[in-house]
């Protein structure tokens, strides 16, 4: 359990100026309203990871507290009972990784040739301003987004999120600073329904259960053995994204960068141009300012750099190899759990203990239960060798897993006025619009049939199982 850590603002360690700039930029152009996006870039489809959620639902510009009712929502005759959403934390900064290869990029400039272009010139007189305090935590536009989504999904959902359910709420959170504090930034948003003009206090004094920490679940990926051992410390694993970096897609984007920057092309590579373009990305959503490193690239480069990202996705988080989805089964089943708990409430005309279930995780969390329920999956492989013929790919993470993604499960009541029939069904929403079923491509289903679907997953998937390393018995080799 967490207490009083939630709203600290992290950025007090940052210097008083760096931040009072951060924070007024980002709100003198973040909340221009109904003026479109003066900022957004011609690179932003291509950001992969990085991408902001307006540049995936562009209406959010628009009126960010304006819930969109997505048509495909199901009609009066049935209520919603029960939300259990997944929600990747807001914006964030870059981590020290990150911050370390720009500082080495921005190094790399200040030693290159006379002449050079205009471009050169502009970023080697740029000073970084990012720095390693920042590492990945959430920024104000990141609260923003939390505060933002709390907002629409509660106007869409009135009943569930109403001020009677608020000592009902339960959030569950990833232990990064990333997480917490957006799961604290949501509820803040929440309170703000609830008081309008009354400043929320800490969480920690807001009656309600305070976000409780639960990585087995959130972060998964690190209590998996086998993801571990296979994927995550494999050398080989990544195979694909190594082979890519070193291609022909890429040396024709090094040359190019070489030149531009007047550097030599060996000092360049893949690492270096990757974290070039998210800075892009980054002065983007978190300043709301137009990088000079975004006229670094063109479209053709754009996309050929968000091919690297989705492929690092595809072959660690997702459809290349099992384990991957496999371990996020036990999240699966988590969500199925307070399904069938409120199914048995309802029928039972019990009160519903846990209307509303906030879980605040990763593109990491989300990516492999998509994976395991079968979304995004393209019929050939992402490989380093068909970048051409995955132009029209569906599995794009900048499309799926924005910051601020959110995956949403509603239960729903219905009765029928003719019979006296009455059945649960279960609507899922991606980002606050329908997603299909993978395998029916229906906009909602019975909740019967949805768990008779995943019947294996959620029968004969245990993660203990799954993430289980064999054991190697060192003398049944001699047999
Ligand atoms: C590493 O990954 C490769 C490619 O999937 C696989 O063949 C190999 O067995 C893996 N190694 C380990 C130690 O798991
Ligand atoms: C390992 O192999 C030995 C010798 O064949 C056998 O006696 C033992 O039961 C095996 N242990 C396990 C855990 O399978």
């Amino acid at each position: 359990m967490l207490r009083g850590a939630c709203s600290r603002p992290r950025a007090s360690v940052a210097p008083a100026a760096v931040l009072a700039g951060a924070l007024l930029s980002s709100f003198a152009r973040c909340s221009l309203p109904g003026r479109g996006d003066p900022v957004a870039s011609a690179l932003s489809p291509y950001f992969g990871t990085k991408t902001r959620y307006e540049d995936v639902n562009p209406w959010v510009l628009l009126d960010p507290v304006a819930p969109r009712r997505d048509p495909e929502l199901l009609p009066g005759t049935c209520t919603p009972v029960q939300l259990v959403a997944l929600i990747r934390h807001g914006t964030r900064y870059p981590t020290t990784k990150q911050i370390r290869k720009l500082r080495q990029m921005q190094g790399l400039l200040e030693t290159r040739g006379d002449g050079g272009s205009r471009v050169a010139a502009a970023l080697a007189e740029r000073t970084l301003w990012y720095q390693d305090w920042m590492d990945g935590q959430l920024v104000e536009k990141g609260r923003q987004d939390m505060r933002q989504l709390a907002l629409r999904l509660a106007a869409l959902f009135p009943d569930l999120f109403s001020r009677e359910n608020f000592g009902r709420l339960r959030l569950v959170t990833s232990s990064k600073h990333r997480c917490v504090d957006s799961s604290a930034a949501f509820l803040q948003g929440l309170w703000q329904r609830y008081h309008p003009g009354v400043p929320p206090p800490d969480v920690s004094d807001m009656e309600c259960d305070p976000p409780r920490i639960n990585d087995k679940l959130m972060r998964f990926f690190d209590h998996c053995e086998k993801f571990l051992t296979d994927v995550e410390r494999n050398a080989t694993a990544l195979y694909h994204v190594e082979a890519f970096k070193t291609g022909p897609e890429m040396q024709k984007i090094l040359k190019k960068v070489a030149a531009t920057l007047q550097v030599p092309v060996n000092k360049l590579n893949a690492d270096l141009l990757q974290v070039a373009f998210f800075t892009c990305s980054f002065d983007l959503a978190i300043k709301g300012m137009h990088s000079p490193w975004c006229d670094v690239f063109d479209i053709e480069d754009a996309k050929v750099l968000e091919y690297l990202n989705d492929l690092k996705q595809y072959w660690k988080r997702s459809y290349g190899y099992t384990i991957n989805s496999r371990s996020s089964c036990s999240l699966f089943q988590d969500i199925f759990l307070h399904l069938d708990k409120a199914v048995e409430q309802k029928q039972r005309s019990q009160p519903i203990s846990s209307p509303v279930i906030l879980q605040f995780g990763h593109a990491e969390t989300l990516l492999p239960l998509l994976s395991l329920m079968g979304h995004f999956k393209d019929k050939e492989p992402l490989t380093a060798y068909n970048f051409e013929e995955q132009v029209h790919r569906q599995f794009r993470s900048g499309h799926i897993v924005p910051y601020a993604a959110n995956l949403v499960f509603v239960l729903y009541h219905c009765e029928d006025a003719k019979t006296p029939r009455e059945e649960f069904r279960v609507q899922v929403l991606l980002n606050e619009k329908v997603l299909p079923l993978a395998y029916s491509q229906e906009p909602a289903v019975l909740y019967e049939d949805l768990k008779h679907h995943y019947r294996d997953i959620l029968q004969s998937c245990q993660t203990s199982k799954e993430c289980d390393l064999p054991k190697v018995n060192i003398t049944s080799d001699e047999l």
